[in-house]
């Protein structure tokens, strides 16, 4: 190939050219030089072409033997390098899937606590710092403990069949329907003397526990309710406790729970097992009082039952209630998750979508 006739800025071009396509890192750059060499408009390629065009007829033939060799000859170098930056594209999208031997073994999925079960363990660790410890029932409970004692009378219509389950052939047992008869069994428990005349409630001075669990009910599942449900029991029994220490004790919790700004108020009620008995709400956390969907207008949203022992749940643990007294309360686990979660819908929570569960960022 005679080159010399060529205009100098090819001659510089061509000269450049193996250092210009070495230096194309990626196929991008690949596709500029392509453009500034062969590319149809303006390029060094159509520049000779439009000055073979205009070239003497006698030079042409010889001009244009030169032209389209070295057209040919970048048109094949650009070849050969794409061929290369395209393999090396495939074996750098290979190696980034790749096993790589420096890192850690990748985690097997973890698995977690569920929400219900970590807002308990919340509830366990405010009340830990106050002295309550936890305590355990079963939930095939009896009608004695479920009802008798926590003086519920017989006729009371919580007993009956349509609203408990109770166990085919065996006539004492039934799923519980709350967990206060927890209450029962540790009153009994600790209201017993022991070999030398001393109940464990007289040694210790008082008690103060946590009972969080499982209760069944005969409820149609619905976006509000569950045929089985968790509550967490609170009681203290001590000396001189009233009505300020159950207020300041829930205040305090509340607040511990849902932070500083937590309000609540108390609606006296009833429960056989208080005197005095109340129902306490929290303002609602959604729209702060002003009223919305989730406390239906009303600016409060019941949390849980509560009230001073009373003297027959006492005396009927052997239980002095001249000498002793105390509170309770009973706090509904979905409800409460419900609303610090702002979740509509308590099927959720037993459906166990993982999509559901990972996002339950209210809870955490
Ligand atoms: N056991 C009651 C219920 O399931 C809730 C309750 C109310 C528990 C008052 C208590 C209490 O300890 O004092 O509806």
């Amino acid at each position: 190939m005679e080159l010399s006739h060529l205009p100098p800025e090819i001659l510089e071009a061509q000269r450049e050219f193996p250092a210009a396509l070495a230096a194309c890192a990626d196929l991008d750059a690949l596709m500029r030089l392509k453009g500034a060499f062969v590319g149809r408009d303006g390029s060094h390629a159509a520049r000779l072409m439009e000055q073979l065009k205009a070239a003497p007829k006698e030079r042409k033939k010889d001009l244009g033997a030169t032209v389209n060799a070295l057209k040919n000859q970048w048109e094949e170098a650009l070849k050969l390098r794409q061929g290369e930056l395209e393999r090396e594209r495939t074996r750098a999208a290979a190696l980034a899937k790749a096993w790589d031997p420096e890192l850690p073994p990748p985690l097997p999925p973890q698995g977690a606590l569920h929400p219900l079960n970590r807002l308990m363990d919340r509830m366990v660790e405010v009340f830990r710092p106050l002295g309550y410890h936890v305590e355990e029932g079963p939930e095939a409970e009896t009608e004695s403990f479920n009802f008798d004692g926590l003086n519920i009378p017989p006729d009371h219509p919580a007993r009956g069949s349509a609203d408990t389950f109770f166990f085919q052939g065996q006539a004492d047992l039934l799923l519980r329907t709350h967990t206060s008869p927890v209450q029962v069994r540790v009153l009994r428990r600790i209201g017993a003397r022991g070999a030398d005349g001393v109940s464990e409630l007289e040694r210790r001075g008082g008690i103060r526990f946590l009972a969080p669990g499982r209760v069944y009910r005969k409820d149609e599942i619905d976006p509000t309710h569950s045929p089985m449900f968790h509550q967490v029991e609170g009681m203290i029994v001590g000396k001189g406790i009233g009505m300020h220490h159950l207020k300041g004790t829930l205040s305090y919790a509340m607040k511990a729970l849902f932070g500083p700004a937590a309000d609540v108020r108390f609606r006296p009620s009833y429960f056989p097992f208080v005197e005095p008995g109340a129902e306490m709400d929290v303002r609602c956390p959604l729209c702060g009082g002003s009223g919305c969907r989730v406390c239906k207008g009303s600016g409060w949203v019941e949390l849980l039952g509560a009230g001073l022992l009373h003297p027959n749940i006492l005396t009927m643990a052997g239980i002095d209630p001249g000498i002793w007294s105390g509170f309770a309360f009973g706090m509904g686990v979905e409800r409460t998750a419900m609303m610090v979660s702002q979740t509509p819908d308590l099927r959720l929570f037993f459906e166990n979508d993982q999509r559901f569960l990972r996002t339950m960022g209210g809870l955490d």
